[in-house]
């Protein structure tokens, strides 16, 4: 049974394994890589790890296509690697939580290999097979059904062709999930992140869905289908057994949706992974893009915090392996190091438990490949070769530029040395250029680095009930240049401004503050007006940098946090 709600006070830090270090010299990443580092993690102040899929897979959706849910990719070491990973994690006082994806296998479990190969067979029910397919379409991968020679019938894939649908609707495939579950929960892993859990329950009969809504059709019908809260309550039984917890992947989920899940009588999930938030530049994630709106990113955030206020705990986040690097979405490069901090501080000390990805902490950016097939993701090849093919070829590779998974998935730049110091040998993936500023080495040594800027930022929170439990609330909504939120708590205020300009901006003062002294906690800028002027356009910037804060203005991309008594 679970102790406390211990998940509440933590941060997370979400490692992508195959990007993350090479321990053993293959250019791959690996267990050995991430037992070295875990000083690292520790210092930035975190104090769990999430590990996107470490099991074996084909590795057609790089590891969300399972084929063995009790062991390690060999790529990536073996069990008892593992538990020694998990061993010292414990010891350093990190939790650790496993990746669980049970809407989908991969065509080469043998779940799947035994059901295709007849109707009658002990395993001929765990996944959907149908004589004629419905007008689903896939996410990923054109329709969302394909045709298996060997039996004879369709089979549903919400995702790649290689990742069919289990039938969650099949008691056996249910206790395999709770069984799978425990192997972990008995190793001493302390919950797990659950892949598109909103998608596992599909709808009797999968009805044919609205044929002018390209890739999402069928979602009407898949997501929060009609038995969902019945699994997933077994799915908490199982949970409750243990002192762990349950986080949910919810693409596409509501607010009010999400609150199903995570209180009242059908609660079964500590805290979910929305959506909305990653839509202020594009919609139905990466498909639509459109002009970044600070607007519509805070109504988002508001949204998310008064909704679950009192009754639910937030999942907070602004990057992960399935969206591109977010200083190059809602940041600036050209203002790296102060959109970086800043977008740390605009969603750390909101109300929740916040997780930082791999490279997030050291402001790693999108990648820009001019070839198409150099990019390695299932479903940016699929955007590539489906949406807006009456663009000229260099604009549709610069979409993918701006929306590919592939630029959270390049390896993590440690040092300056070839390679960015992720590996010895050629890394299986292609290094973002930038590596000899952007790494973590040179930002270990910098005090006003993006990486220290992490580290404090995680401190602070840690160091205030209010940062944690503290109430939300909003100022300024339809300013399109700066967030403002306070949290507080009995005569304790804090207030966090964030600019999201590239150009000075008046700081306005909320009128309860008005004549009130703060006590600033913590800024991006190095204390007092100075700038790193590097070179001619960072003097200029230091330059406009300097009016501002001598006229009492924001300076780029500044943040500040503020801590008041009333
Ligand atoms: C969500 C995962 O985060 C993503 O990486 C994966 O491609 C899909 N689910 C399918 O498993």
């Amino acid at each position: 049974m679970r102790k406390t709600d211990w998940f509440k006070k933590m941060s997370f830090y979400q490692i992508w394994v195959r990007s993350f270090a090479d321990g053993n010299g293959d250019g791959i990443g690996d267990l050995y890589g991430v037992y070295d580092k875990l000083g690292y993690i520790k210092k930035l102040g975190v104090d769990g790890i999430w590990f996107s899929p470490l099991y074996p897979s084909p590795n057609a959706d790089f590891g969300s296509d399972i084929s063995d849910y009790r062991d390690i990719h060999p790529d990536y070491g073996t069990l008892d690697q593992f538990k020694k990973v998990l061993a010292r994690a414990h010891e350093l006082g990190l939790k650790v939580i496993m990746d669980l994806v049970v809407n989908h296998t991969s065509d080469e479990h043998p779940w799947f290999k035994e059901s295709r190969k007849s109707k009658d067979n002990p395993y001929s029910d765990y996944y959907i097979w149908r004589d004629k397919p419905n007008n689903w379409d896939s996410l990923f991968e054109g329709k969302a059904w394909e045709y298996d020679e060997q039996r004879g019938q369709y089979y549903l894939h919400i995702f790649a062709k290689k990742q069919p649908d289990l039938n969650m609707d099949n008691p056996a495939v249910r206790e395999e999930v709770k069984g799978i579950m425990r192997f972990w929960l008995e190793m001493g892993v302390d919950g797990f992140r659950e892949d598109v859990i909103n998608f596992i329950s599909k709808k009797e009969g999968l009805p044919d869905g609205l044929p002018f809504l390209p890739a999402v059709n069928g979602m009407p019908y898949y997501k929060d289908g009609p038995h969902i809260h019945e699994y997933m309550a077994e799915f908490r039984q199982v949970c409750d057994e243990y002192d762990c917890f349950q986080l949910g992947e919810g693409p596409m989920t509501t607010v009010q949706s999400a609150l199903k899940y995570l209180s009242g009588p059908t609660k079964s999930l500590d805290m979910m992974f929305s959506f909305d938030h990653m839509m202020a530049d594009c919609m139905y994630t990466e498909y639509v893009h459109r002009p970044f709106s600070l607007v519509k990113l805070k109504k988002a955030f508001s949204r998310w915090q008064k909704a679950l206020e009192g009754k639910a705990w937030n999942a907070l986040y602004l990057e992960n392996h399935d969206h591109p690097r977010i200083i190059s979405r809602y940041g600036s490069e050209r203002f790296w190091r102060e959109s970086g901090t800043m977008l740390a501080a605009s969603y750390i000390f909101q109300c929740g438990t916040p997780f930082i990805y791999q490279g997030q902490e050291i402001g790693m950016t999108n990648i820009r490949l001019r070839d198409i097939n150099r990019y390695v993701d299932v479903s940016t090849k699929n955007n590539f070769n489906t949406y807006h093919l009456k663009d000229s070829l260099e604009r549709r590779l610069k979409r993918i530029h701006i929306s590919s998974r592939d630029s959270s998935r390049t390896p993590m730049q440690w040092s300056g040395e070839r390679y960015g110091g992720f590996s010895k040998v050629r890394p299986w993936f292609v290094v973002n250029s930038n590596y000899p500023k952007v790494n973590a080495a040179a930002e270990e040594k910098d005090p006003d680095s993006i990486l220290n800027f992490y580290r404090k930022a995680l401190a602070l929170r840690k160091s205030s009930k209010t940062l944690i439990y503290g109430k939300y609330r909003e100022y300024f909504p339809g300013d399109p240049s700066v967030y403002m939120y306070e949290r507080s708590m009995g005569s304790v205020r804090y207030l966090v401004i964030c600019s999201f300009s590239k150009l000075p901006q008046r700081l306005r003062i909320p009128k309860a503050y008005v004549g009130k002294k703060g006590q600033l906690k913590l800024c991006n800028y190095p204390s007092g007006p100075q700038l790193m002027a590097d070179n001619l356009k960072a003097r200029v910037r230091q330059e406009v940098s300097l009016l501002a804060w001598e006229h009492g203005m924001l300076r780029p991309y500044e943040a500040r946090v503020y801590r008041f008594r009333v």
